[in-house]
């Protein structure tokens, strides 16, 4: 898979992707990611990006033309399956959207800055507008992070237990179960008995019902 990041601030994107599991991913060359700083694309004296907004109002919009040609010389090299811009009135990311993205070839990112995009960004350059949550963050970044990280752990060969990824939390539409590891009694506090008890048959159903009792419990909105 290749990713494409569109950006206005290439450097608050970069540590993500050079530590741990993001790193071992693009290292075992599963995945590229590539940061394109918007301010490349501009031909005015002071690498503008942005402009007052028509009609008034406070806030800086993103121009179209920096993006217009950023993108269009991507697309010149290869074809793209998506072109995502983050923005807080988008899709909500969730695990079934990442599963989906985490299946194509070639995505592009596109990281909103100031009172977003021009519209016509959005009208006739974008195929995917993704939020990462109900709250607004200063820039797009932040979320292409988060959304990198969710597609790039689900890639073949990515995770180290390929199996890990299939009983995370939502991938069933629960939430995943409680895990324990040593000691097997913590200040008085003990594991549960059946998960030292070598009955794989029985453990699995005790995952499987604590994870719906943990679902019910905690987010009874997912069983709906
Ligand atoms: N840009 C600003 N807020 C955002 C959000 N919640 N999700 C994705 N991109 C954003």
């Amino acid at each position: 898979m290749r990713i494409d990041i569109i950006t206005v601030l290439p450097e608050l994107l970069k540590s993500p992707f050079e530590a741990s599991i993001l790193k071992r991913a693009i290292d075992k060359g599963l995945v590229e990611v590539h940061l394109h700083n918007l301010r490349d694309y501009t031909d005015n004296s002071y690498n503008q990006v942005d402009d007052y907004q028509f009609g008034g109002g406070a806030g800086m919009v993103m121009m179209i033309e920096p993006i217009d040609k950023c993108i269009s010389q991507l697309k010149s090299q290869r074809n793209y399956d998506e072109v995502i811009y983050m923005t807080p009135d988008g899709s909500t990311l969730n695990q079934k959207m990442a599963n989906s993205l985490s299946l194509l070839e070639n995505i592009i990112i596109l990281c909103g800055h100031y009172k977003g995009v021009d519209q016509r960004v959005r009208d006739l350059l974008i195929t995917k507008e993704i939020s990462i949550g109900d709250y607004v963050l200063s820039g797009g970044e932040l979320g292409a992070a988060v959304l990198c990280d969710t597609i790039i752990r689900l890639l073949p060969g990515v995770l180290n237990d390929e199996t890990s990824a299939l009983t995370d939390s939502f991938q069933d539409g629960l939430l995943a179960p409680p895990v324990y590891t040593r000691p097997a009694e913590y200040k008085g506090v003990k594991v549960p008995e059946i998960l030292l008890s070598g009955n794989f048959g029985k453990i699995e159903q005790w995952r499987e019902e604590k994870a719906l009792e943990r679902t019910e419990k905690l987010r009874p909105d997912l069983l709906q």
